[in-house]
C-alpha cells in the first residue's frame, strides 16, 4: 500500500507493507540510516527517533501507525550537528564506539524538551537506552551540560 510518511518536515510517498517497522522503512527505503539496529525488539533504544515529540523504539512501531505524523530522525536535529544536545555530546567526547548513541542523542533532547532541568533520577527515569561501551557516565554528564547544569 502506498501510504506517505513526512520525516524531518518533508512528505515521502512510499509503496510499503504496513506493517514494516519504521525502522526498515528509514533505513531500507529512505537511506536514513542514522537511526540504528540494535535488538529489534524495543529493549535497547539504538532505534529512537521522535513521532509527535515522542521518544519512540522505530524497529517496534509498524509504519502505518506513523502516518500523518511528524517524525524526527538524528539526521533531523539540526542542519550542522548545532543542536545544544549535539554539542553538548561533541563537547564530552560521549560516545565510543558510537552505536548506541543517535538513539541515546534522540531520547536526551526529549527529555530536555520535556523536562528542561533534569535531575540524576530523572534522567534515569527516562533513559532506558543500553549502552554496551557502558557510556552511561559521559551521557548523563552531557545531559547536564546542555541542560546548563554544572555537573
Ligand atoms: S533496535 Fe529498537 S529497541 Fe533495540
Ligand atoms: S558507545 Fe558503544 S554501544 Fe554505546
Amino acid at each position: 500500500m502506498t501510504l506517505t510518511l513526512k520525516i524531518n518536515g518533508q512528505n515521502h510517498p512510499l509503496d510499503i507493507d504496513p506493517d514494516t517497522p519504521l525502522l526498515w522503512a528509514l533505513r531500507d527505503n529512505l537511506g536514513l540510516t542514522g537511526t540504528k539496529y540494535g535488538c529489534g525488539i524495543g529493549q535497547c533504544g539504538a532505534c529512537t527517533v521522535h513521532v509527535d515529540g515522542q521518544p519512540v523504539r522505530s524497529c517496534a512501531l509498524p509504519v502505518e501507525s506513523c502516518a500523518g505524523q511528524a517524525v524526527i530522525t538524528i539526521e533531523g536535529l539540526s542542519p550542522d550537528r548545532s543542536h545544544a544536545v549535539q554539542r553538548a555530546w561533541i563537547e564530552g567526547q560521549v560516545p565510543q564506539c558510537g552505536y548506541c548513541q543517535s538513539g541515546m542523542i534522540m531520547a536526551a533532547t526529549a527529555l530536555l524538551k520535556e523536562n528542561p532541568k533534569p535531575t540524576d533520577a530523572d534522567i534515569d527515569a527516562a533513559i532506558t537506552n543500553l549502552c554496551r561501551c557502558g557510556t552511561y557516565p559521559r551521557v548523563r554528564a552531557a545531559i547536564k551540560a546542555a541542560a546548563g547544569i554544572s555537573a
